[in-house]
């Protein structure tokens, strides 16, 4: 690598106004942000990403489930290009980095290498990925499965929202439904930034997060029916309450995660009642279930374990459940050249770090399965996330973003 390159700094107070300028689409008042995948917000950012990366000279083009590409050419147009980026889109009351740093940080890295006029041997290509979140559409990080052949594209078209919504119909709502095949565009390698949205990193003081490896999901959707009737005259002993059989398995759920702690984490992150009246013993509850864990022994255990659960405690409480599967994805194993790519690039640019499990998942782990992937995780407050108030330091967030840029020259080379 050329000096200028290897002593190359991205635009600390650019990457930060970038971050900054792009929360007020769907801003909140608590200083988050709401940018449901394919919505209005959606669409504003992703023309203001499309305008600020074709005003960097590069080429953009969107798939057919929406994931935009934009294409910085190298040297030698016969290798797939090195990709780098993340996803815009936010959870319903989201933070201002989750997904948008790893985004903005590859721009950042483009418009650094355009100031200094360096030209890459391999091309590189940006992604802002459709739907990372999962919470309008499941599952999460549809885009980037299909890209890999987990789900056929036709499947997730059909996908709806809990309004009947399917997504074919919320791209062409927005104007981004592509017309650039799904995997169309290949990768040689991905690298992806974001924050740690856990702990562990602030806590240790450590800046740079080497990511190894990645809890493998569980996610179900699960129904139970009991009988609505009145909440004045119905007896104790005659109610077969949905709700109070929910709060039983909720608490279960808590057990079993914490039996196969601590490498094990199970959430009940939605329950809707049928039709919820105050002076009606719930008849009908629909749920959603989430459980993770980064050894696949412990996956199949948490199946078991809730399962048995919810057939336990439904049958004592006289009412029927029901539990379905939606999506499984096994845990990710980084690509070990990848990772030591990034372990080395943060040595030298003397950034203290470790290597740690994502606990989140990204589309970087969906890329692994079939190209090297790897990731940079840096600190954020208190270790929130998918909250309003989640945080990150300007100077951590510079760090993350001069790893990435490095380890990217380090695998796209400098044209000499
Ligand atoms: C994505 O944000 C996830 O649920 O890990
Ligand atoms: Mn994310
Ligand atoms: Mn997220």
């Amino acid at each position: 690598m050329t000096s200028i390159a290897s002593n190359l700094q991205i635009d600390s107070a650019r990457l930060w106004g970038t971050i900054h300028e792009t929360a007020k689409f769907g801003a909140t008042p608590k200083g988050g942000v709401r940018r449901l995948t394919l919505g209005d917000e959606d669409r504003q950012v992703r023309d203001w990403f499309k305008t600020a990366c074709e005003a960097a000279g590069l080429e953009v083009h969107v798939d057919t489930l929406g994931s935009m590409f934009a294409l910085r050419k190298g040297r030698d147009m016969t290798k797939p290009p090195v990709g780098l980026g993340s996803h815009l889109d936010t959870q319903p009351t989201g933070g201002k980095f989750d997904g948008v740093l790893g985004t903005l940080a590859a721009l950042e890295v483009v418009r650094t290498l355009n100031d200094a006029g360096i030209e890459t041997e391999i091309p590189i290509c940006i992604v802002n990925w459709t739907n990372e979140e999962g919470s309008r559409f499941a599952p999460a990080m549809m885009a980037s499965a299909a890209y890999v052949g987990d789900f056929t594209v036709d499947d997730i078209l059909s996908r709806k929202d809990a309004d009947g919504v399917a997504v074919a119909d919320a791209l062409d709502a927005i104007g981004y439904r592509g017309d650039s095949p799904v995997g169309r565009q290949r990768f040689s390698s991905f690298i992806e930034l974001h924050i740690e949205q856990g702990p562990i990193l602030e806590a240790e003081g450590k800046t740079i997060g080497v990511v190894d490896s990645g809890q493998g999901v569980l996610w179900y959707d699960g129904k139970i029916t009991g009988f609505e009737s009145h909440a004045g005259s119905t007896p104790m002993r005659l109610r077969r309450n949905a709700l109070a059989t929910l709060s039983e398995i909720v608490l279960a759920m808590e057990t079993i995660a914490k039996k196969h702690g601590p490498n094990a984490v199970g959430t009940i992150g939605e329950a809707v009642i049928a039709k919820p009246s105050r002076n009606v013993i719930p008849g009908e509850i629909a749920f959603t279930v989430d459980c993770r864990s980064a050894d696949a022994a412990i996956m199949d255990a948490l199946d078991k374990d809730l399962r048995a659960a919810i057939g336990e405690i439904s049958a004592r409480r006289n009412v029927e459940a029901t539990l379905d599967l939606v999506w499984r994805k096994p845990p990710t194993h980084f690509d070990p050249k990848l990772v030591a790519a990034v372990e080395a690039t943060a040595k030298k640019l003397g950034f203290s770090h470790r290597r740690i499990t994502s606990g989140a998942g990204h589309d970087a782990c969906n890329l692994n399965t079939k190209i090297p992937a790897a990731m940079v995780f840096v600190p954020c407050k208190d270790g929130v996330s998918h909250n309003e108030l989640e945080d990150a330091t300007q100077a951590d967030c510079t760090a993350g973003a001069n790893v990435l840029m490095h380890t990217v020259l380090s695998l796209a080379g400098v044209a000499s």
